[in-house]
């Protein structure tokens, strides 16, 4: 569907967190009747309503771009008089309803056209709902609204043939034929729930089904995917059955329902949908197969069926109160999905390897974090975890809310202990099961669980922008004392600057340190700006080693020697501080200097012993060797100068190049011990070291040209395989690789994802323009869905720095032809995409200039949707 609502700035809405006031009815039931056709749905509702107070009001619904075809109160047959109500293009409005009953509305949508995959859409021969966060009143009229909780039962009617396989949430109550050649399915959810966790399919779908006993009572577990993808969906299976012993072991939390269902879609503008009892997912993040999956996809995965999964308690079960809270659901889920992963990477390993395969998740998480993150936290979208207001909330699904939310989830443990936490876990769900809560409810939870003051915690959910901590010491050999001291600081960021008076007060800062040749390792609460610690008995100046496993989402500075970062780099007994420190090392050597990036003597000694050293796993030493990201030491350059981006990529290529010529011997030998010595099979241990040696084949295939080719032809998996094309055609080596690759995989959606990926994010093309064309000329580029315009326009914008920073500005006009383009479809997509450019200001001339002009004539276009005009209004302004 295209903008309906075309918007400019008199009609943009903010909405505001103290704006807050509670739905004034109840909804105790919904009941909705889906007549299913791709052309013309129709949807009746039965909505029984009650007022809360004395007092009367108005009763209103939301609904966008649907049809009222017929309004009744009570079942009536006559219907409502039209002076009764008001229908505007996003309401309905009762002008004078009694204090309850019942009303019956039937509305009509289109599922053909509706190109924005949110409210019911067509995707192949499928019809789906994606409800989360606005998408419900695409169907009926409704308080679509997370904190108006009712009990869903819902027919759906659909052409037998079409449509065999018709689901929604709860539990299957009945199935019987039609005449005409019909069906009619009817599905109860014995759980109240937001609309925005309703979910309908129907389509033609096969279904992988296993039944599991917990607590003595039989689940039926089903994964349903297009019937040529059924090999691909064990994999699926297995995560959700080892998360779902995962939530019962961690933290006591069972499966609630008679049936959990799994449905894969390829057009999906996110990961997944935690919908109650029908988890709606994109294809990535079902499908996983050792010959079209990678270990990374693999990963992915895992994670993400146990993400939905956990949300049934963390997000379904006890629900946010208005959006603004989205970090409570997911900041809390993505911790949880993390600590699941975490311990299924340790799953079975000895202690020493299980610690090590749990900071290789870590270094992962927090990588991440650093990067999208902190950059975020620096820009004009910087927002508190629970932000305070927005335009579309759809532009709130953040690193932000999901990753910084999970740090601050993260810091309550770290606080409390794992116990505390858990006990925190336990009061939350046994005072508000069944309710839409907020984030300070999550608080009180944990603080009166461990009779804990975090008052002055609640901090993190008001103030946006990343930390700073500088750490200063002093070592007074003649009195043996050690002294550390902490300033932090947090000056406003994005929205926070335009805050007249804004005062940022002090956060409660978790802070683990240990000092290298001591035995002291610490948990340091800072609670001031200024704070200051002093160890006695201290012989000898040791090495500060702060933040340990990043206990806190800060940036920490330190004026580290290089001595001190090499003493890091060999002996850290911290697992993340060793490999950051690795890492500074590597940024320090690309950010100083950006003309010439040299490493001493010394430190390919470090480098060399590190990537040789047999103690550490594999996994591990992937990390430690793969550079900063070009984003990162971005982040690094744009603190001290503008940034050009050129000059940044030269140097980091420099760097990358050193380390291939120095340690080419040590490579040349990894790669051979590392050949695998049995088939494919996905786990953490194996993973590591196909990641090291396909690290490995990145350093010899300019010395050793024909290696990535023999790889890509023996491969019996798509990690390595990928690795070799990717490697190969870096390399510049001719396109038959290529042309194999597309032919062995054309059938596979995914796969040709990463086939226009590796050829859209190749720093090495001379001639990217006209790739860029002929790619998106390719058939297989008709009518893309969001994974196909993510492996090419977005992996072109956001991962080819080289080439998309052109000094022309053809880059930027590429960027702003696609986001106008897509907005026209999907404005959810294309508000991602959108989120690019909102770094200019950091950037040195002539980027600066390019860039300010490509958001302007974005911003100039007509019928731009609120998703983009947001984004780019806010980057502009
Ligand atoms: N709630 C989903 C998740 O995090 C994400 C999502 C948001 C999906 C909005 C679709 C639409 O699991
Ligand atoms: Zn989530």
């Amino acid at each position: 569907m295209g903008n309906a609502h075309p918007t400019d700035l008199d009609t943009m809405t903010t909405h505001l967190r103290s704006d807050y006031t509670p739905f004034p009815y109840d909804i105790p039931t919904t009941d909705l009747l889906f007549d299913l056709k791709p052309e013309l749905t129709t949807v009746t509702l039965w909505l029984e309503f009650e007022r809360k107070n004395d007092e009367p009001v108005p009763l209103v619904l939301n609904g966008e771009h649907i049809t009222l075809q017929f309004i009744s109160l009570n079942n009536e047959e006559t219907p409502l008089d039209p002076s009764e109500y008001t229908v505007t293009d996003s309401t309905l409005t009762l002008h004078n309803p009694p204090e309850s009953g019942m009303l019956h509305i039937i509305t009509t949508c289109t599922p053909n056209t509706n190109t924005s995959l949110s409210g019911l859409f067509t995707t192949g021969v499928h019809l789906m709902t994606q409800c989360e966060a606005e998408g419900f009143r695409r169907m009926a009229y409704f308080p679509d609204r997370p904190d108006v909780l009712s009990t869903y039962t819902v027919e759906l009617i659909a052409d037998k043939a079409a449509f065999p396989v018709l689901l929604s949430n709860g539990n299957l109550i009945e199935t019987r034929d039609l005449p005409n050649g019909g069906h009619m399915v009817t599905w109860h959810d014995p759980f109240p729930k937001p609309s925005y966790l309703f979910a309908v399919v129907a389509g033609q779908l096969a279904c992988l089904e296993e039944t599991i006993t917990q607590d003595g009572a039989e689940k039926l577990l089903q994964v349903y995917v297009e019937p040529h993808d059924l090999p691909k969906a064990q994999f699926a299976m297995d995560s959700l059955k080892a998360s779902i012993r995962w939530d019962k072991a961690r933290f006591g939390l069972p499966l609630d329902l008679e049936r959990f269902m799994i449905v894969a879609t390829s057009d999906f503008n996110m990961g997944a949908m935690e919908n109650k009892g029908l988890n709606i997912f994109n294809t990535k993040f079902v499908l996983a197969h050792p010959e079209t999956a990678t270990d990374v996809d693999f990963e992915g995965v895992e994670a993400v069926v146990g993400h939905e999964y956990f949300h049934n308690w963390t997000g379904n079960r006890v629900t946010c109160q208005d959006w603004f809270q989205l970090s409570l659901k997911e900041g809390l889920t993505v911790y949880r999905d993390q600590e699941f992963s975490s311990d299924q990477l340790a799953e079975g390993l000895s202690p020493d390897a299980a610690t090590s395969a749990r900071a290789v998740k870590r270094i992962d998480d927090v990588a991440m974090l650093r990067t999208a993150q902190f950059m975020e936290d620096a820009g004009p979208m910087a927002h508190p975890i629970r932000p305070n207001a927005y335009e579309e909330i759809n532009n709130f699904y953040t690193m932000t809310v999901y990753e910084k939310g999970a740090e601050v989830v993260r810091m309550y443990e770290t606080l409390l202990g794992r116990d505390g936490f858990r006990r925190g876990m336990d009061l939350y769900f046994k005072r508000h099961d069944g309710q839409a809560v907020t984030c300070d409810d999550f608080r009180a939870a944990m603080a009166d669980a461990n009779q804990a003051d975090l008052t002055q915690f609640g901090r993190w959910y008001e103030q946006a922008g990343t930390p700073t901590v500088r750490v200063t010491s002093e070592f007074d050999a003649n009195a043996q004392t050690y002294t550390l001291h902490f300033a932090q600081s947090n000056p406003p960021v994005g929205i926070e600057l335009k805050e007249a008076n804004l005062i940022k007060a002090p956060l409660h800062i978790p802070l683990r340190v240990a000092l290298l040749g001591t035995d002291i390792d610490t948990l340091i609460e800072l609670k001031q700006a200024n704070e200051s610690i002093t160890f006695e008995n201290i012989t000898a100046e040791p090495t500060p080693s702060l933040n340990r496993n990043f206990s806190a989402p800060v940036s920490i500075e330190y004026d580290y020697s290089d001595d001190q970062l090499a003493t890091l780099a060999a002996t850290d007994t911290d697992a993340f501080n060793r490999w950051d420190a690795v890492q500074q090392i590597f940024a320090r050597a690309i950010v100083a200097d950006m003309l010439e990036p040299v490493f001493s003597h010394e430190q390919f000694d470090t480098f060399r012993s590190l990537l040789t050293d047999e103690s550490l796993s594999p996994a591990y030493r992937a990390q430690l060797f793969t550079l900063p990201s070009f984003s990162y030491l971005a982040q690094l350059v744009s603190k001290c100068e503008p940034l050009d981006p050129q000059k940044l990529f030269a140097a980091r290529e420099r760097a990358s190049r050193a380390l291939s010529k120095q340690l080419q011997i040590e490579w040349q030998s990894l790669y051979s011990t590392l050949e695998p010595k049995t088939a494919y099979a996905y786990n953490g241990v194996a993973a590591g070291e196909r990641a090291l040696r396909n690290l490995a084949l990145r350093h010899i295939s300019s010395a050793k040209p024909d290696t990535t080719t023999t790889q890509y032809a023996a491969a019996d998996n798509m990690t390595d395989r990928i690795a070799a094309l990717t490697t190969a055609i870096h390399e510049g080596q001719d396109e038959a690789l290529l042309n194999d690759f597309y032919n062995r995989f054309e059938k596979e959606a995914l796969v040709i994802d990463k086939w226009f990926t590796a050829q859209a994010a190749n720093p090495h093309d001379a001639n990217i323009t006209a790739t860029l064309q002929k790619l998106l000329a390719h058939p297989a580029f008709t009518n893309p869905n969001p994974n196909r315009l993510r492996s090419l326009v977005f992996a072109f914008c956001n991962a080819n720095p080289a080439h998309f920073h052109a000094t022309d500005g053809s880059g930027y006009r590429f960027w702003a032809e696609q986001v106008l383009a897509i907005d026209a479809k999907n404005p959810q997509v294309a508000s991602r995409l959108a989120r690019t450019l909102e770094q200019w200001r950091t950037y040195a001339e002539p980027y600066q200039s390019l860039m300010r002009e490509a958001l302007q004539t974005v911003f100039n276009a007509p019928n731009l949707s609120q998703d983009v005009r947001e984004i780019v209004g806010k980057a502009l302004g």
